[in-house]
C-alpha cells in the first residue's frame, strides 16, 4: 500500500504540490471513489483515474507473451518481425524487452518487460531459476538419456552443462526438459549430442511463472498481481 499522491507523482506527470491541488479538486478517484485526502494509501488491485482518465503509477510493465514460432526474440531487427511487433505501440514506447532468449522456432512463454535490474537478476547464472521445455524429438528417449542429462552433459567444445532434468511422456517421442540455466540452442544441442535432434520446441514455465493456457499463441497479458510477487519472490531468492 502506496500512499496516493506519492503513486501520483512518481508518474512524473505532476508535481506533488499539483497533485495535491488535483486530489482537493476531487478529480481523482480511486475504484471510483473520490480521494479525500493526499495521504491516503491505495490498494494496488484498485484503479486511479484524473480526470476519468486511467493512470498507471506502477513503475514498470511485466507482460506475458505466448512466443508463435517465426519471431525473433529481440527488440529490433532490419529484416526479420520480433515478438515486440506483437504488443501495441504505448507498450513498445516504453522500452519492453525479453527476458532471455528462445529460438526464432521455439514457442511458449516469454516473459517482457522494462524493468532491467530484475530481468539482469533472473537471468544471472548464480539464480538457477528453472526453465520447463516440451520437446518433440527425432526418436524416442530413454534411461540412459534421462542419466546423461541428469549427470551434467558436456557438448562440444568442451560445453559443461549443469545437471538437467528428463521425462520421456507417453513413448518418449515427447519429453520434458527442465534446465537450470540458459545456454544458447542448450536443449536442441544437448537432446542432439543424444543423436534425438529436436523438432519442436515449447517452453512452458520460467520459476514459478507458468504459461496461462487459455493464452492462445502470439497473444500476450499484464502478469497479474500474484505473479508479479512471485516473481520478487524469485528475484529476492538466494
Ligand atoms: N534451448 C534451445 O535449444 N532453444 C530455445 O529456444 C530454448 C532453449
Amino acid at each position: 500500500m502506496e500512499r496516493i499522491d506519492k503513486l501520483l507523482a512518481s508518474t512524473g506527470r505532476w508535481s506533488r504540490k499539483e497533485v495535491k491541488d488535483l486530489i482537493r479538486q476531487g478529480r481523482v478517484l480511486a475504484g471510483g471513489v473520490p480521494v479525500a485526502r493526499p495521504e491516503e494509501k491505495l490498494d494496488p488491485a484498485v484503479a486511479l483515474t484524473v480526470d476519468g482518465a486511467a493512470v498507471d503509477c506502477s513503475p514498470f510493465v511485466y507482460v506475458m507473451l505466448h512466443k508463435p514460432a517465426g519471431l525473433l526474440s529481440a527488440t529490433e531487427d532490419k529484416n526479420q518481425p520480433t515478438v515486440l511487433d506483437l504488443l501495441p505501440l504505448e507498450l513498445r514506447r516504453r522500452g519492453l524487452f525479453p527476458v532471455g532468449r528462445l529460438d526464432k522456432d521455439t514457442t511458449g512463454l516469454l516473459l517482457l518487460t522494462d524493468d532491467g535490474p530484475l530481468a539482469h537478476r533472473l537471468l544471472s547464472p548464480k539464480k538457477h531459476v528453472d526453465k520447463v521445455y516440451l520437446a518433440r524429438v527425432d526418436g524416442h528417449v530413454d534411461g540412459e538419456d534421462v542419466r546423461a542429462l541428469a549427470d551434467g552433459m558436456v557438448l562440444a567444445g568442451g560445453l559443461r552443462c549443469l545437471p538437467a532434468g528428463l521425462e520421456p511422456l507417453g513413448d518418449g517421442s515427447v519429453c520434458r526438459v527442465t534446465l537450470r540455466e540458459g545456454k544458447y540452442h542448450q536443449v536442441k544441442r544437448m537432446l542432439a549430442a543424444r543423436g534425438k535432434p529436436v523438432l519442436e520446441l515449447h517452453r512452458l514455465s520460467m520459476g514459478s511463472l507458468a504459461l496461462d493456457e487459455g493464452l492462445e499463441a502470439g497473444k500476450w497479458r499484464f502478469l497479474t498481481a500474484c505473479e508479479r510477487a512471485r516473481l520478487k519472490e524469485m528475484e529476492d531468492a538466494p
